[in-house]
């Protein structure tokens, strides 16, 4: 009897998703690598524990696809690359890794659609809800470097924004607080 309740199609697209999460994660723990080189202890921080909440969505969708009956192939993450120069450098590949992200997640539900997989579909809402909030924090943090100078920041504010960012929490629920799946 087949129990697989995901197309061979859509096992391949989440799975892929799995890998992009993995890959999020690499690349926050790489800029948060570089602000600690930096002595910006703060970013660093904030950088390191916002890794983890990519494992953590790396993680459910993950049990998401064990749960339809499904497998769960993992694959090598790709090196992130290159290093940020400077903060507000650091700070644009946040907002653009989230946003690739929110990218390739509205393609799993265009497909969930297509499919008329309407279970996939719901347990997606919630990776599209995490997803614009990412978007929005990473968004805030940005306008914060722009704010403090930019590139051309100064010592002075550049201590102050790393002091700020490192006081911020994750300004969303994080995703077990959230996890459609418990
Ligand atoms: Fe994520
Ligand atoms: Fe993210």
């Amino acid at each position: 009897m087949q129990t697989n309740r995901l197309s061979q199609e859509m096992s391949i697209a989440l799975n892929s998703q799995v890998t992009l999460e993995a890959f999020a994660a690499q690349v926050y723990l790489m800029l948060s690598s570089w602000a600690d080189d930096a002595g910006l202890d703060g970013i660093s921080a904030f950088l390191l524990k916002h890794s983890q909440e990519e494992r953590v969505h790396m993680a459910k969708i993950m049990e998401y696809i064990q749960e339809r009956g499904g497998k769960v192939t993992i694959e090598a993450i790709p090196k992130p690359e290159p290093e940020p120069k400077n903060a507000q450098e650091c700070f644009e590949t946040v907002l653009k890794q989230e946003i690739e992200n929110s990218e390739a997640i509205y393609k799993l539900v265009d497909l969930s659609m297509a499919e008329k997989d309407w279970a996939t579909f719901n347990f997606l809402q919630w990776l599209v809800a995490e997803q614009r909030e990412e978007e929005k924090l990473a968004l805030t943090l940005l306008d914060k470097v722009n704010l403090a100078g930019g590139k051309e920041a100064s010592y002075a504010s550049i201590y102050e924004l790393n002091k700020d960012i490192g006081g911020t929490g994750q300004e969303f629920p994080t995703a077990d607080e959230e996890n459609p799946l418990e």
